[in-house]
């Protein structure tokens, strides 16, 4: 495997997501944390970093740890901060240095150049700028502005560059890193989702032996995944508990628990529509209903573990982006810290944990479904918040609202599939606002409710940009939900971005 050491950069994971898609299998730690290097690894990357090598504080670890230990391949401040240890002079940029440059000189007999071209775009985003470097360093490529835009430390495997090879902007980014990873660390390129599959079934067989499971279903990908992987493992001895919240989209609740038990899980649906909607009662405040909506998860999960005899895991459907947030260099967020305060936990959280997908990301999770034969209808499906319509409704929730907004949302989300739209889409849904407006219906005033329709492109949720979708789908899905749903006579789309505004509006 290869290391991946985290300096603070944004392109980070994106890295790990690179050498990840040339089937080489990867991990991204802290400068600061990294665990001790053991056989298996085969090569380190450093990252980029908003830092700069010229501060006093600037972070930095035990180079003679690595260097020439192994291949090691520093990425813009990685480079640099190599360059800077060795004796190279890094000073700001003249001109700080942001997009697109091309390649103009290239010593392609160099195994991480191999196959590169002269003229080959390359994307660069530094402040700073490698100057000068000693005799011990060889500048094998360079830009019209940027001489030292990749070197190699003579008489040994040390590569620096000063563009960022994983960003797609960079043309050959892909193949630079083929050439380091497969080339000159020699990894197999054997991290499949198939080989992911076996491997884990086999680590579950072994950790869990008998042993009972819990596993809560939300209808998600992650949850979903993590459940039939386990499946797979100990069959019968997992226990899935899917959560009827009254937040969930129409009929999904017994559309999606048909689709787990016809995948053979052994799933337990709980209506527990009226807890939760007596736990929201009055309540307008998206925070304290995200509160009152996740503690009476926890109760109702709880009593239902409880019926479980002797069970012993908690399983969870944790993706490694939660797993690097929580050991990032700025240390764990305050959100990931709460759910460490021991005391006053229930029952089940005392379990042992098992997160079979803590090494994924996303669309490795996606992935590893479909190996496992999981249906599309799951594996396909727009990201959708835990706390559900809840966050939908602006103001109190009633079960009146909720059937209200089910309806719209149906609508709006059933046209984009029938459209074809829906996979161009990163996730949509409807909002129930507390705004009525002045309409007329046949000869008659009404005064109703609006909607609003939102739809964003996103990769990540991080961002995101609304979705021109076309005008004359707008005009139907609108003309649809006026005339079916009772209570709503005006619709309107949300055309703002992430950032300023967010994806959800509570
Ligand atoms: P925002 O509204 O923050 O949403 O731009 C980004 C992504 O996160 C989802 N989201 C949530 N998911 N619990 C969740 O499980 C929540 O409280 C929550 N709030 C927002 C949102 O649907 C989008 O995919």
């Amino acid at each position: 495997k290869i290391l991946i050491l985290d300096f603070g950069s944004q392109y980070t994971q994106l890295i790990a997501r690179r050498v990840r898609e040339l089937n080489v299998y990867c991990e991204i730690y802290p400068f600061n944390n990294v665990p001790p290097l053991t056989e298996e690894v085969k090569g380190v990357i450093f990252s980029g970093s908003p830092c700069s090598v010229r501060d006093e504080e600037h972070p930095t670890l035990d180079l003679s740890q690595y260097l020439g230990k192994q291949p090691v391949l520093g990425v813009c401040y990685g480079a640099q901060l190599i360059a800077h240890e060795h004796g190279g002079d890094v000073t700001p940029s003249t001109i700080r240095e942001y997009g697109r440059a091309r390649l103009s000189e290239l010593h392609n007999a160099d195994r991480l150049l191999k196959e590169l071209t002269l003229g080959s775009v390359v994307w660069m985003s530094h402040g700073d700028t490698i100057k000068e470097v000693p005799e011990n360093i060889e500048v094998i490529a360079s830009t019209p502005s940027v001489r030292v835009a990749a070197y190699k430390l003579r008489g040994q495997e040390t590569y620096g560059i000063q563009f960022h090879p994983e960003v797609t902007h960079s043309d050959e980014g892909k193949t630079l890193l083929r050439n380091f990873v497969v080339h000159i660390c020699g990894c197999q390129q054997d991290w499949t989702a198939e080989q992911f599959v076996e491997g884990t079934v086999a680590q579950l067989q072994e950790k869990l032996g008998n042993d009972k499971v819990v596993l809560g279903l939300s209808g998600g990908v992650d949850s979903s995944v993590a459940a039939m992987l386990i499946h797979q493992a100990i069959g019968k001895n997992l226990y899935c508990i899917f959560v009827d919240n009254g937040l969930l989209r129409k009929d999904e609740f017994e559309t999606v628990l048909d689709s787990y038990k016809h995948m053979g899980l052994n799933v337990k649906g709980v209506d527990a529509k009226d807890r939760f909607y007596a736990a929201l009662e009055g309540i307008r405040d998206p925070e304290l209903k995200r509160k009152a909506i996740g503690r009476t998860f926890i109760e109702v999960f709880d009593d239902e573990a409880h019926q479980i005899e002797d069970v012993k895991w908690l399983a969870q459907g944790t993706i490694y982006p939660d797993v690097i947030e929580s050991l990032s260099v700025n240390g764990p967020s305050a959100t990931i810290k709460s759910h460490h305060n021991v005391g006053g936990l229930p029952d089940f959280m005392k379990l042992q944990v098992v997160e079979p997908l803590n090494t994924l990301f996303k669309d490795e999770v996606r992935l590893v479904g479909r190996t496992l034969k999981i249906e599309e209808t799951i594996i396909g499906r727009h990201p959708f918040p835990g706390p559900g319509l809840a966050i939908r409704i602006l103001s109190d929730i009633t079960p009146q609202k909720v059937h209200i907004l089910q309806q719209v949302d149906h609508i709006f989300i059933s046209s984009l599939k029938s459209a074809g739209l829906y996979d161009d889409v990163w996730q949509a849904g409807a909002i129930l606002t507390p705004v009525q407006s002045v309409g007329v219906m046949g000869d008659e005033r009404t005064y109703e409710h609006v909607v609003a329709l939102r739809a964003v492109a996103s990769v990540d949720g991080m961002t995101a940009d609304w979705c021109r979708l076309p005008y004359d789908f707008l005009a139907d899905v609108s003309n649809d939900i006026i005339n079916k749903v009772k209570g709503v006579n005006r619709v309107v789309y949300d055309i703002s971005s992430k950032p300023p505004a967010t994806i959800e509006w509570e």
